[in-house]
């Protein structure tokens, strides 16, 4: 039977997966009490100069899947390297890695001499560290496929933007799906299709982590409700940026959906002060406007792994 292990502070995520896992059943066929995977858990010890110690179960099968959204990565990095390799030793043959959140994918080029391609050289990495991933809606934006960021064998890219397009469609019946930037149109253009909603997306020009410029598509937003669609925020600056621009253009509320809630700092009260009102999340990264839950999405894929 496959495995799927988690780190100790995961365990409820983890735990909604594999219930959406057995809810599905092993060939996705109503509920049943069997499901193809068992959980078990990564024992994490943090020892006093900040090195871990980690513990798997000694006798792993041959198919493991490893969950870990990357949020906060660097730490989380340094899991993966040390929980992978243990993982052959201890029996995996097929080593997955599930991560909601993949990090590092923005930095995708080097803008300046010298600059590392993030990107790249941790798609290698995991790579070579793992036989397939599963990710929800990777920042791809320079590069087509997830496969092309990370090289793996089976590479999967879910979409949860079909799920906040009927989210937004249920809580703003009838708005304008607004993409922030010329990226985001990938996502809005998924969740509009799926929730029948109109969508455009801004122009934007970023100078520095919280220095960015947005512009409005040519479009009368008079008398509307807007939602803000993408695939994350972090400082909150681009939502915010746009969320004004809304407000002054006579949009009547502007609400935020994405699919990561990095939301550093003073993210939520830089959003809250531009004129954001409701601000929806799927549960890839833990935050309290999670509404999505993306456990189904990833038990399908799952449950489609390595047939
Ligand atoms: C990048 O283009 C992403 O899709 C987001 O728009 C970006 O990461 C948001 O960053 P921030 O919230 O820091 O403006």
């Amino acid at each position: 039977m496959p495995l799927l292990l988690c780190c100790d502070d995961e365990q409820a995520p983890a735990e909604r997966l594999l219930a959406a896992l057995q809810a599905q059943g092993p060939q996705g066929a109503g509920p049943t009490e069997q499901t193809a995977w068992r959980l078990a858990v990564i024992e994490r010890h943090r020892f006093p100069d900040g090195e871990w110690r980690l513990r798997l179960p000694p006798a792993l099968p041959a198919d493991v899947a490893l969950y870990r959204s990357l949020h906060q990565p660097n730490e989380k990095l340094v899991e993966l390297l040390l929980a992978a390799p243990a993982a052959r030793e201890l029996g995996a043959r097929r080593l997955w890695l599930v991560a909601p959140y993949l990090a590092y994918m923005r930095q995708d080029a080097a803008f300046t001499p010298g600059e590392v391609v993030s990107q790249r050289h941790v798609g290698r990495w995991l790579a070579a560290a793992f036989d397939g991933l599963v990710t929800v809606d990777p920042h791809l934006h320079r590069v087509a496929t997830l496969a092309e960021a990370v090289p793996v064998g089976q590479a999967h890219a879910l979409s949860a933007a079909p799920l906040l397009g009927a989210l937004v469609a249920q809580r703003r019946p009838g708005a304008l799906l607004l993409g922030p930037d010329e990226e985001s149109a990938q996502w809005v253009q998924q969740a509009a299709a799926a929730a029948g909603l109109p969508a455009a997306v801004c122009r934007k020009v970023r100078r520095g982590d919280r220095d960015v410029e947005v512009q409005l598509p040519a479009l009368d937003v008079r008398g509307r409700a807007v939602v803000i669609l993408d695939d994350m925020a972090s400082t909150g600056r681009t939502v915010a940026q746009a969320a004004a621009a809304l407000r002054a253009a006579g949009a009547t509320s502007v609400d935020v959906a994405v699919t990561h809630a990095l939301f550093s700092g003073d993210a939520l009260a830089v959003m809250q002060a531009a004129g954001v009102g409701a601000v929806w999340s799927t549960d890839s990264v833990p935050h309290a406007s999670n509404a999505v839950a993306l456990a189904p999405l990833l038990a399908k894929a799952l449950g489609d792994l390595g047939r």
